[in-house]
């Protein structure tokens, strides 16, 4: 098939197994906006997340915890709406799936029946194995998420990198199998050593998508206003920043307000 028909082929969990088993790497966003998700959906990339980072870079907390299941809903009706390519995973926000599996299917069947997104996301290995099977045993594709999951953040204590030792290494990789055989997707791995992370993409047939993992994952994914320069105060290492938003918005803004202030817009050939 031509590239050009490729583009515009519906990306599926089927068509990311294909992607692994060929060496092609996979492309992976957030978008929490209608706007933003076509833009990106436009440009090519092949899964869009509407991430319970929208609680940070969209509201403005200081972690994921706050957010409701009717945001991320919410979010991710404006993203579906937008796109037309990509494959739309959401995020299962934190205290609707860990307790307790029923709650986890209702939670995921809202999240699918409601904004029409193609699979949800949930952090966490053995301790949420009951949620998980029980959301695919309803037919709706998971994927899941370990190393850093910023819904334990005060677990954790810190967001400095995780499984550097044996013992917190060696549940990484039972949890991984563990998703694999239970029937998840695919796999998100943040913030963990490279080497960890090469090693467990080789271990499971599933595809692996990396943040702060390295290069060696099946795929990389990024928070849209990170990478877009639109966060400023957000810089680690692992981040890499292709645009710098925040000076293109803020030069434009002050120019228009000039404009104003000037008497300079609008002009005759923008009036009636
Ligand atoms: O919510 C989010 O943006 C995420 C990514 C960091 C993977 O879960």
């Amino acid at each position: 098939m031509s590239t050009a028909k490729n583009q515009f082929k519906r990306i599926t969990t089927h068509r990311l197994q294909e992607m692994k088993a060929t060496g092609e790497k996979i492309s992976m966003l957030t978008a929490y906006d209608y706007s933003m998700a076509k833009i990106i959906d436009g440009a090519g990339i092949d899964i869009l997340l509407v991430g319970d980072s929208a609680s940070n870079v969209m509201a403005g907390n200081e972690t994921t915890l706050p957010i409701t299941l009717d945001h991320m809903i919410w979010h991710a009706q404006a993203v579906v709406r937008a796109v037309s390519r990509a494959l739309v995973v959401v995020d299962v926000p934190f205290g609707s799936y860990q307790g307790n599996s029923s709650e986890a299917l209702r939670s995921s069947i809202r999240i699918m029946k409601e904004s029409g997104a193609h699979a949800v996301k949930m952090e966490g290995g053995l301790e949420v194995k009951e949620s998980i099977e029980r959301v695919l045993r309803a037919g709706i594709p998971v994927m899941g998420h370990l190393g850093l999951t910023p819904q334990s953040i005060y677990k954790f204590g810190t967001y400095t990198v995780r499984a550097k030792e044996k013992e917190e290494a060696e549940k990484l990789k039972s949890d991984a199998l563990l998703l694999e055989e239970i029937g998840c997707f695919s796999i998100v791995l943040e913030k963990i050593p490279s080497s960890l992370a090469a090693n467990v993409s080789n271990l499971i047939r599933i595809p692996t998508i990396g943040i702060g993992a390295g290069n060696r994952t099946d795929g990389q994914v990024l928070v849209m206003h990170d990478m877009l320069g639109i966060t400023q105060d957000f810089k680690p290492r692992f981040l890499r920043q292709y645009a710098d938003l925040n000076k293109v918005i803020g030069d434009a803004v002050e120019h228009y307000i000039k404009d104003v202030k000037g008497g300079e817009f609008p002009s005759e050939e923008e009036s009636y």
